[in-house]
């Protein structure tokens, strides 16, 4: 039986990968840091639970220790917070946004590749945001353009040892991290389409899945603009919105 480790598994889109994985028959290993909430939310579905804090690089060492190997890893697990007013710039959370999302990941990493059986794989859940610099992004888009490096990276460094490596850039999910946004969300997709597309890409052995579609697309071209083009462009949509 094929095993699975994901974490940020308490809601959203790791919650529904671990539903859809233990529905298709993988043993899951559900990863959170609040038990009862892991709990609650997995109630009735069979999976391995595993709870740490992705910030303490320690107590991952130690919930992980013990687990069997693991054909799939996908490091989901994430938080998002904006830069509100960038003349008061908020360096304190500009720092908890990078250690949940880029050290916390390289924790999780550190622990857990030991994990991940020859021929296995792992996967980092980044963000569409990397495509562009997008207006009060300063924490989030660098904390996800720093995962993009880290992912590639690791495609190239673990090949050898054969452990393959996927980056998945979503474009915007409806889950408890966007519900909290004021904002326009073209494009937005549910949880069930962003598990089915990152559940087809893995198992098509793809290392970089993006969606949806049409979003991704969108991005790409006006990644492609002069940046000064994009800026006063970027700038018009914020007199828009405001
Ligand atoms: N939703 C989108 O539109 C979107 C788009 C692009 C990328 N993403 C990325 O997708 C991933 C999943 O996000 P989501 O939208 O599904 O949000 P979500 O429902 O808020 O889920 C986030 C998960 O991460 C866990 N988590 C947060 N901080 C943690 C920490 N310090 N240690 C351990 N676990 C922690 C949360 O645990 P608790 O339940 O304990 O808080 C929760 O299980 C994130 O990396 C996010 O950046 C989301």
């Amino acid at each position: 039986m094929k095993r699975v480790l994901i974490t940020g598994a308490s809601s959203g889109m790791g919650l529904q990968l671990a539903k859809d994985y233990a529905a298709e028959g993988w043993q899951v290993v559900a990863c959170g840091r609040d038990h009862e909430k892991l709990q609650l939310a997995l109630s009735g579905i069979s999976v391995e639970a595993c709870v740490f804090d992705m910030q303490d690089a320690d107590e991952i060492k130690q919930a992980v220790a013990q687990l069997a190997p693991c054909d799939l890893v996908i490091l989901n697990a994430g938080n998002c917070e904006y830069i509100e007013d960038v003349l008061n710039f908020d360096a304190a959370r500009f720092a908890r946004v990078i250690n949940v999302n880029l050290i916390g990941t390289a924790n999780c990493v550190a622990a857990l590749i030991p994990h991940i059986k020859s021929g296995g794989r792992l996967a980092v859940v980044s963000s569409s945001v990397s495509f562009l610099p997008l207006t009060r992004s300063e924490a989030y888009g660098a904390s996800k353009a720093g995962l993009d490096y880290l992912v590639r990276t690791l495609a190239i460094d673990l090949a050898p040892h054969n452990i393959a490596v996927s980056l998945i850039r979503p474009g915007f999910v409806d889950t408890p991290l966007t519900q909290k946004n004021d904002f326009a969300m073209p494009g937005q997709v549910n949880t069930d389409y962003a598990s089915r597309a990152i559940r087809r890409g893995l198992a098509k052995g793809q290392s970089e899945i993006s969606f949806p579609f049409g979003l991704i697309t969108v991005l790409r071209l006006l990644s492609w603009l002069p940046q000064g083009l994009w800026r006063r462009l970027a700038q018009r949509m914020v007199r828009t919105e405001s």
